[in-house]
């Protein structure tokens, strides 16, 4: 199938273009290259050996999109691309509210002038709240006290996309849960390249181990778990890429929403530990305050995506750590190396 890629020149978009050419599809991206580079695309060219579509355009232009859906033949689309930090979604919930509600919006009315009806959206497991008690289940309420406009921002396009399919019965809608993608592809050619000093976990050990900052801060030691660090769902990005495909696989008329998780628990003191192993470099840490906001545990019920999707990650915490060490190692510079 000929599938549109939004975002994808980022982090999860490269390696699910990746999964996709594996799988027989063609995709085509497109980006606004905002948090991303043409570096990517290209490298995502060179591992897939195709010359992979790239537009480089920002959704809210809806009558240039409409004519990339016709032009290129879009059949499916996989919508990527967002804003996607936390903190910033906070300082600046205009800008979040506008981009990620605008530039979908935009894209439902293309897909709707240009006949596309498929559509794989990604969201995060953030949209199940401080209230939730893990392992997280689609069935569970979301939705209700989502901490931050990045999350409203998914989960209300959750609510768009199920009230669109419920008034089109031809539309075809999977919400795809997110928990914490790590790792990058055996490659070592295409991986996170986060433009500032990283919020989340993983990069931050990453830039530790290459020498690029001085130690990791544990935010909190004192939680209710066995070591006393937050748990985390922690899946290999490829993993993730591959969710993707399965969900594609599978569409149907009507919405749906699959947690795409590990379904296990671990802790930043074990992934530190696994990151050192894989780089053989010292991981200096130091525990601090807890972090506002942080849970302490969230993990996936993985089971509804191996029913339905026939999906479940395959590879190991510690093989992530290795291949996101070969992508850091080879790039230490991301993609301007
Ligand atoms: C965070 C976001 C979530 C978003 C996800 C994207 C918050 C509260 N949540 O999730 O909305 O969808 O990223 O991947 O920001 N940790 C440290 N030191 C660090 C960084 C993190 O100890 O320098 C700990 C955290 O306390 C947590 C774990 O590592 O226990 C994972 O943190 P992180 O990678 O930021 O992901 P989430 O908090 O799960």
């Amino acid at each position: 199938m000929k599938i549109l890629l939004t975002g994808g020149a980022g982090y999860i978009g490269t390696h699910t273009a990746v999964a996709l050419v594996e799988a027989g599809h063609d995709p085509v991206i497109v980006d606004d290259l905002s948090n991303s580079s043409e570096e990517a695309v290209r490298r995502v060219r060179e591992l897939t050996g195709r010359q992979v579509p790239f537009h480089e355009l920002d959704l809210r232009q809806q009558d240039a999109l409409t004519a990339i859906l016709r032009e290129e033949g879009i059949e499916a689309v996989i919508h990527l691309a967002g804003l996607k930090a936390v903190g910033e979604s906070v300082a600046q919930p205009l800008r979040y509210y506008g981009t990620n509600l605008e530039s979908t919006l935009s894209l439902l009315e293309a897909m709707r002038a240009s006949g596309v009806e498929r559509i794989v959206f990604s969201s995060t497991a953030t949209v199940y709240g401080a209230h939730a008690t893990p392992p997280f289940r689609e069935s569970d309420q979301a939705g209700v006290d989502v901490s931050h406009p990045y999350g409203k921002t998914k989960f209300m396009i959750e609510q768009i996309l199920a009230d669109a399919a419920a008034a089109d019965p031809a539309l075809q809608a999977t919400v795809l849960r997110y928990f914490n993608p790590i790792g990058a592809h055996p490659s070592g050619r295409i991986g996170e390249d986060p433009a500032q000093i990283p919020n989340n976990l993983a990069p931050f050990v990453l830039q530790v181990a290459v020498g690029k900052l001085p130690l990791v801060r544990v935010f909190g030691n004192d939680y209710d778990t066995p070591d006393g660090t937050g748990l985390r769902d922690y899946l290999h990005v490829m993993d993730l890429a591959e969710g993707h495909v399965a969900a594609l696989d599978r569409l149907e008329p009507g919405s749906r929403v699959y947690n795409l998780g590990s379904g296990t628990a671990t802790s930043v003191l074990e992934l530190i530990e696994s990151f050192r192993r894989a780089s053989g470099q010292p991981i200096p840490y130091e525990v601090v305050a807890r972090r506002p906001g942080d849970d302490p545990a969230t993990f996936a019920d993985a089971s509804l995506a191996a029913q339905e999707l026939g999906w479940s990650a395959k590879r190991s915490i510690d093989e992530a750590c290795a291949d996101s060490w070969r992508w850091q190692s080879q790039n230490p510079r991301g993609y301007a190396s």
